[in-house]
């Protein structure tokens, strides 16, 4: 079983890392533009595997992408991280043009691979990457669901100052600040987490969610790493290990929850055939105001990418 990882800046080695941590694969190549960075990182990376104890080869290359033939999952972490100031949207010009060579290339060499998506603006990133693959839809999905969950659910971990294992959350929409955390769908450990904490204090909970992001990038002054890296990886897990699990991602809609022709975070099932089922979940009005919301942002920056795609006259 390989695995490719294209990109090894910080998000990139924190995924490779994790695979290899939990050896989920038996091969991951991780890849980058920049002469020497993956191969650096994939050694250091290789000579904690007698200190953690696994056995997964990592392997790196530089845009030698013959390395990464017939990989059965590939996660695009390529393009530019956001600068305080920066939204997500204000990546695209850059990253669209990055996230389609990627895809040229990783196409060629697998053409039966599962894409993963990492790159921001993630929406559209992801809707990119379709369009140049000329995949099924079902091949080709984004991670930012699982992300944005971890951090409502480390929030709530702090406030009720209780175990992240026992909180289990959903949340759509696309990843940016229109997201749509869902406290009716929001348990811990079985009790609906509306019986456990104050609406005032939930409310503040969702909201920094929302930004939670943008948060760490005025922190660090670069995007985060270790969630989003963890998160993609977990995504990769469930389908190597063909797991069926059920997760947030960033899927194509074809008429779920009303929409069409877009890429959104929804709840869908992962397995060894990458999204095995989409789930609709029925949403109240209010809900569903803020999912058409979250879907109208969405749209506006994917036909930014369709205009940017028309043959220059
Ligand atoms: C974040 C970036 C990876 O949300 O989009 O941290």
């Amino acid at each position: 079983m390989k695995v490719t990882v294209v990109g090894a800046g910080n998000v990139g080695a924190t995924c490779a890392n994790v695979i290899a941590h939990n050896e989920v694969a038996n091969e991951v190549i991780l890849l980058d533009i920049k002469e020497g960075v993956a191969e650096g990182k994939s050694l250091d990376m290789w000579q904690t595997a007698p200190i953690n104890l696994y056995d997964t080869r990592i392997k790196g290359s530089t845009n030698d992408y013959a390395a990464t033939k017939d990989s059965e999952v590939v996660v695009i972490t390529s393009g530019l991280p956001r600068k305080p100031g920066m939204s997500r949207d204000d990546l695209i010009a850059t990253n669209a043009g990055i996230v389609r060579s990627v895809t040229e290339n990783i196409v060629k060499y697998s053409p039966n691979a599962i894409i993963i998506v990492v790159s921001n603006p993630l929406d559209v990133m992801t809707y990119c990457a379709y369009l140049t693959s000329g995949f099924d839809a079902k091949k080709v999905f984004g991670m930012a669901g699982i992300l944005d969950t971890a951090r409502y659910r480390a929030f709530l971990a702090d406030a009720l100052n209780c175990s992240p294992k026992d909180i289990q959350a959903v949340l759509m929409g696309g990843h940016g600040d229109t997201m749509v955390p869902l406290p009716r769908y929001t348990t811990v450990s079985g009790i609906p987490v509306t019986e456990l904490i104050a609406k005032d204090k939930l409310d503040a909970i969702i909201q920094r969610t929302k930004v939670g992001g943008g948060e760490l990038v005025n922190l660090m002054g670069t995007s985060a790493w270790y969630a989003p890296g963890a998160a993609a990886a977990q995504m990769v897990e469930a389908i190597v290990r063909d797991q069926k699990r059920i997760f947030p991602c960033c899927a194509w809609l074809q008429g779920e929850y009303g929409l069409k022709d877009i890429y959104l975070g929804v709840p869908v099932k992962l397995g060894k055939n990458g999204i095995e089922q989409i789930i609709e979940l029925k949403l109240n009005a209010e809900e569903k105001e803020l999912l058409d919301s979250s879907a109208k942002a969405v749209k506006e920056v994917m036909s930014v990418l369709d205009n940017m795609q028309q043959p220059v006259k």
